[in-house]
């Protein structure tokens, strides 16, 4: 078992990782929880795969554990379930020193987390993430959130868990398709931090030989947000770097009403996008897209998603890291290492255009 600790002031929690933890997780977190009760938030999925696991290793250590269990899926990040989730946990007659544990992907952590933050104004949350997606990015930083009509994450808080257990096994079961998105922020990580990440994903491969020294991957790509967010938990400077490929990522999964493409697919295509715009901006090294592109295609992710520019005019008026008429765009200085410039919007759409995007 490996730890990090993530230091926040007054909210340093730890990041623990390791093969066979979902067992454990009652002793790791008795000591960090003080009430009885500890309502698990899972969807249909996961609760027959980890669910009793995880309420008979929280039983052992002298927890009631309740389950809740939502649909799988982003239908399921609304308000509407999260007012069912605060209705259920009240009914269970859950009390400020109780806790709530998300046993899922993003969005089951999305979601009770926000749950957590706001029931009885704020009760102790914990995250057990079992998507790569969720290890390596959304259970680590404390954006909790559901989605609104008119967009995504509209509506949410920054909430820190007491903790986050990750089980690589958990990962054996995950459908090809879902470890493939989540190898999309993987790769990201490699690209605006870490140059022998990216090496090393290039000479795996594939999810076999990754999954061999799974932990060492989550463990990296966990410290490299814990040090973004460290220093900039709010997001108002340095966690920028964390949205390489996404402002284009967003235009295409949008483009497509959010159902052809998953996340990380519509990223690896924005990451593909913002290395030629970065080229074309003077920043980016010609070769660093044909890279890119290369450690992409090994992992079965897109390389290029057909947008219009309407898509691209219409998804970044709207683009939450906007401010005025200005983006901060996410480019390559070279493979390893990131940097935001701003950008007008037209400026952006202009270069969009020029790369035949
Ligand atoms: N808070 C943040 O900082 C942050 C960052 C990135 C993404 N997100 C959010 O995360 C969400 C996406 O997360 P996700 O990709 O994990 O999606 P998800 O939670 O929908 O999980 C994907 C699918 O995998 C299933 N699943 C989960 N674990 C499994 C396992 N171990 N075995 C088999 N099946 C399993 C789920 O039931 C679901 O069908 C989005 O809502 C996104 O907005 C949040
Ligand atoms: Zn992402």
């Amino acid at each position: 078992m490996k730890t990090l600790t993530v230091n926040l002031p007054g909210r340093a929690y730890d990041i623990v990782c390791g093969r066979g933890l979902l067992d454990r997780a009652g002793e790791l977190l008795r000591p960090v929880l003080r009430g009885d009760l500890a309502v698990i938030v899972t969807d249909s999925n996961v609760e027959p795969l980890y669910a009793a696991r995880l309420a008979r290793s929280l039983h052992g250590a002298g927890f009631r554990a309740a389950i809740l269990e939502i649909p799988p899926g982003e239908q399921s990040k609304t308000p509407e379930v999260l007012a069912e989730l605060w209705e259920q946990m009240a009914d269970l007659g859950i009390t400020r020193s109780d806790s709530v544990i998300a046993l899922g992907g993003g969005v089951v952590g999305d979601l009770s987390g926000f749950a957590a933050a706001t029931i009885l104004r704020g009760v102790s949350f914990v995250q057990i993430p079992t998507t790569l997606l969720a290890q390596v990015d959304s259970s680590v930083g404390g954006k909790v959130a559901v989605d609104l009509e008119a967009g995504k994450n509209l509506a949410g808080a920054f909430y820190q868990p007491k903790m986050v257990l990750m089980d690589p096994d958990t990962l054996k079961t995950l459908p090809d398709r879902e470890f493939r998105c989540g190898m999309a922020e993987v790769i990201k990580y490699g690209c605006i931090r870490d140059r022998a990440l990216f090496d090393r994903l290039a000479e795996d491969g594939g999810r076999e030989r990754v999954m061999a020294h799974v932990e060492e991957i989550l463990l990296r790509c966990c410290d490299i947000k814990r040090q973004v967010v460290e220093q900039d938990e709010m997001d108002t400077g340095l966690r920028m770097l964390l949205n390489f490929g996404h402002t284009l990522g967003h235009v295409y999964e949008r483009a497509y009403g959010y159902e052809r493409y998953n996340h990380g697919e519509a990223v690896a295509a924005g990451m593909t996008a913002a290395a030629g715009l970065g080229t074309l901006l003077g920043v980016t090294p010609e070769g660093v897209r044909g890279e890119i592109e290369a450690l992409l295609r090994q992992y079965g992710l897109p390389t290029s998603i057909a947008a219009g520019q309407k898509d691209y005019a219409a998804a970044l008026t709207k683009d939450k890291k906007s401010d005025g008429g200005q983006i901060s765009f996410v480019v390559l200085r070279e493979i390893g290492r990131a940097e935001t410039v701003k950008l007008e919007k037209a400026k952006l759409l202009d270069l969009i255009r020029e790369a035949g995007l």
